[in-house]
């Protein structure tokens, strides 16, 4: 069986990682993969750090397309990639998440007839103003497999009327399965290697990136004046190369007491979340990770895929709002529950398995 996995931004990097590594020390099972890079993250600290510090294989194909706008870099990703699969005709494109990059994958496959397997299928926000969101439904349509982290995301899809059926499996013919979250066995796995980081005590770890925060200045202003009204909490910030741009074209400035850093690797990442007392971020992946340490998280969005979370108290939205954030972040605390919602620790076998059964 030859996958064709497409990747091209941070998290991405992340989630494949694990099925990477599961396929290259099991050569048995006869599966081949060519990762294809599209370029979409391109820095130092945004790719090429994940590759070496994860024993990434390297990309087959980098398709250098680098940042855009949404419907020029879709555009060139869908271009690129099709003249790939044209060459390489594998069984199955793999893709990952919701971003631009998913989207120009599974477009470019199924219009080839080329079946798409979708990890982290169903999710969703219900709000398609966020170019996530757009990204995951078309995916979740294009898809013959529909690998699901977790019960919320199958029940979603069958809203949508989709579910496995009977038959040759097709993108008319789903297979829908919950395998758990794939993040959670990277985090499982790489949570053991080693970082010289040392990291201070009690802080709040702070990421911003998405969309709907920083290209939107009346919610960005909002984030910023509630960060530098806790001026009472220390914060390590790690800053996302979109906000650094926008933060800096603004002149949004935050108090002495915000550590800004450049991104981090994953290792940095991981032991960041460990030390921390707190998580505040819009982060998907992020997200998880808190709770995947233990660590009482606030989303500053107005709702999230990862709904469990929330109705587990691990995770409170806050949206932009000034005020909810700061009493929030004043008055959090650690659930005592600790359920397991996401999985085993064994996705990326799953997945291999579900796969294999048809080649
Ligand atoms: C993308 C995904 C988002 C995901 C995020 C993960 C889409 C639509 N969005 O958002 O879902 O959460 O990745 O981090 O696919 N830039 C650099 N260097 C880089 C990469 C980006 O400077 O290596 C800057 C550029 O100014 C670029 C901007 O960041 O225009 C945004 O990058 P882009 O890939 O368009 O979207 P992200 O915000 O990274
Ligand atoms: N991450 C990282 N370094 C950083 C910030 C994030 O390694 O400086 C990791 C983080 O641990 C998580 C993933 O990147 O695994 C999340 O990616 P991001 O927040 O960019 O995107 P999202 O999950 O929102 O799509």
């Amino acid at each position: 069986m030859h996958i064709l996995t497409i990747i091209g931004a941070r998290p991405q990097f992340i989630k494949a990682a694990v099925l990477s590594r599961y396929i290259r020390n099991n050569p048995q099972l006869g599966v081949k993969e060519t990762i294809v890079h599209t370029g979409q993250h391109y820095d130092q600290n945004m790719s090429d750090i994940f590759f070496t510090q994860m024993d990434i294989p390297q990309p087959h194909y980098n398709l250098h397309i680098g940042s855009g706008s949404h419907g020029k870099m879709t555009g060139l990703m869908l271009e690129k990639i099709e003249v790939l699969l044209l060459e390489l005709k594998p069984d199955v494109v793999l893709v990952y998440g919701d971003t631009n990059s998913t989207l120009a994958g599974a477009l470019a496959a199924s219009k080839l007839h080329i079946p798409v397997a979708h990890v982290e299928a169903g999710l969703r926000s219900y709000m398609m103003a966020m170019p996530e969101e757009q990204n995951r439904r078309l995916t979740d349509y294009l898809s013959t497999w529909l690998f699901c982290p977790t019960d919320t995301a199958v029940d979603n899809l069958k809203k949508e009327g989709i579910a496995s059926t009977n038959g040759v499996p097709s993108a008319d013919n789903k297979i829908v399965c919950k395998t758990g979250d794939i993040m959670y066995d990277a985090s499982l796995y790489y949570r053991q290697k080693s970082t010289s980081l040392q990291t201070p005590n009690d802080f709040i770890l702070l990421t911003i990136h998405r969309a709907e925060n920083t290209d939107d200045l009346v919610r960005l202003t909002n984030i910023v004046n509630a960060i530098n009204a806790v001026s009472e909490k220390k914060f390590i910030f790690p800053v996302h190369p979109r906000t650094k741009k926008i933060l800096t074209e603004q002149g949004l400035q935050f108090g002495s007491h915000v550590k800004l850093i450049d991104p981090v690797g994953y290792l940095e990442m991981l032991k960041y979340e460990e030390a921390c007392a707190a998580v505040l971020t819009d982060s998907g992946g992020v997200q998880k990770e808190a709770f995947f340490f233990q660590k009482p998280c606030i989303t500053m969005r107005d709702t999230t895929e990862w709904v469990e979370l929330v109705t587990s108290g691990w995770n409170t939205l806050t949206g932009a709002d000034t005020e909810k954030i700061v009493s929030t972040i004043r008055n959090i605390h650690t659930p005592t529950e600790y359920p397991q919602l996401y999985g085993d620790g064994y996705t990326a076998e799953k997945i291999i398995e579900v796969l294999k059964s048809q080649y």
